[in-house]
């Protein structure tokens, strides 16, 4: 018995009767990136190990369980990118791109790996869209890097989504949270989940962040970071929001938005679709100032967001908002003998180096079949040619939406398009 091969756990294919999606998500990515002046970088898609455990953070989720590691021939360690801000700051850093500009504006589109239970929006293997600007702390490139995200949603027909955002505050007013968190968590630290028993020493944050239900529940009352914010975090968050005012971009505060990698500073945001079950999230981003530096480059602030295709698409299969594959031929070619065949040929080649798409069947079947085929196809036009038009030098075209026909000198038709 021969084996079946079969995609890994986690992973898809996407079919041709699906790509036409994926190519509409990413055309559309970049047209409006592209609109807010980011310019669109590619990184490989693995890295050294470091450079996702410098920056995501060695004790984050992600990192410790998520990432694909392998060691190449020579015994160096690599990961499978987990995320890619880490290797656009690495990239930034090493070709110097901050030189002479005040702001850097950088988006990229690839597939990112992460070993997680799959399940609906969420698999082993994704593809996400980003968008990093860095060079700036001013909050106003905080709300326009989520009025990319915004506009991106609502030029793709999107409805079904909220932009939440929260401040995490720095490391200066972090400290005294933390110690807040743990006196409120301490009286239940035997009834928390496993996972959360481990946050509470490592990242009290991130025990808002449990989806376990008991753990929700104690936590329903945990005192907020917004409380603790210093000043200077206070009114970079109050600007941020002036600066979605002016966007006219509606959003919620939820002090709860904590985000998993370890890299955030300050503001936090996440476009929801409350529709797509346990794996809501669009995307989400924030202020990462610490992480230029961390990686060797100068001081340099810097704020970002990335989301899944998938979970794009899915939403936009809920609202309906594909209107069918738009392929169709322009032009399908009916021959009825043999002696036709070369000069289909040549039509076909002349059409196609014209930019038409056009079809034609080499193996012969019958005038019905052939136009059962161009029906499919749903071709614009058929050119038929047969022992009168070969002879003749002449072509008879229907319109296949109007059933009009007509004759045409194969001379004049070429010239035409000329
Ligand atoms: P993240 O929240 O880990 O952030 O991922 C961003 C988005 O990627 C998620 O909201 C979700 O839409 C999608 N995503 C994540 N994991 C999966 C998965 N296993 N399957 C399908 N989709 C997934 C980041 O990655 C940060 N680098 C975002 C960022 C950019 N922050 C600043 N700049």
């Amino acid at each position: 018995m021969t084996t079946r091969y079969t995609v890994p756990r986690g992973t898809y294919d996407i079919l041709p009767s699906d790509s036409f999606k994926w190519e509409f998500l990413e055309s559309t990515f970049r047209q409006v990136a592209k609109l807010y002046g980011y310019r669109e970088i590619s990184t490989p898609m693995f890295e050294q190990v470091e450079v996702f455990e410098r920056s995501a953070g060695d004790k984050t989720d992600i990192v410790q369980k998520e990432m694909y590691r392998f060691t190449d021939r020579k015994g160096r360690s690599f990961a499978l990118r987990p995320e890619g801000t880490a290797p656009v700051i690495r990239s930034f850093v090493e070709n110097n791109l901050g030189a002479n500009v005040n702001v850097t504006k950088l988006f990229y589109i690839g597939s990112m790996f992460r070993y997680d239970r799959p399940q609906s929006g969420r698999s082993r293997q994704f593809s996400q869209y980003g968008c990093e600007c860095i060079g700036s702390n001013h909050p106003y490139y905080d709300a326009e890097n989520i009025a990319v995200f915004w506009t991106y949603l609502k030029t793709l027909g999107l409805k079904n989504f909220v932009v939440e955002i929260n401040s995490i505050g720095c490391p200066d007013c972090s400290e005294a949270y933390h110690i807040a968190l743990k006196q409120y968590f301490y009286k239940s630290l035997d009834v928390l989940c496993p996972d959360c028993k481990d946050r509470y020493e490592k990242k009290p944050k991130r025990l808002l962040d449990c989806k376990v239900s008991k753990c929700k529940e104690i936590s329903l009352y945990a005192p907020s970071m917004l409380d603790f914010l210093d000043q200077k975090c206070n009114t970079h968050f109050l600007e941020v929001q002036k600066y979605l005012d002016m966007f006219q971009i509606a959003y919620i505060v939820n002090p709860r938005i904590v985000r998993g990698l370890d890299y955030y500073s300050q503001t936090a945001f996440e476009f929801i679709n409350n529709n797509l079950g346990a794996q809501n999230a669009l995307g989400g981003g924030g202020r990462y100032d610490g992480l230029v530096q961390q990686m060797g480059g100068k001081d340099t602030p810097a704020v970002g967001f990335a989301g899944g295709f998938s979970r794009l698409l899915l939403s936009m299969e809920q609202e309906n908002l594909y209107q069918g594959e738009n392929q169709r031929p322009k032009y399908y070619i009916a021959t009825l003998s043999e002696k036709a065949t070369p000069v289909a040929i040549k039509l076909i080649h002349f059409l196609r180096t014209k930019g038409h798409y056009t079809e034609f069947e080499i193996e012969k079947t019958s005038m019905k079949a052939q136009m059962k085929s161009a029906d499919k196809l749903k071709a614009e036009f058929v050119i038929f040619l047969g022992e009168e038009e070969i002879e003749k030098k002449y072509l008879t075209i229907k319109n296949m939406d109007t059933t009009a026909q007509w004759k045409v000198e194969e001379k004049e038709f070429i010239a035409s398009m000329t």
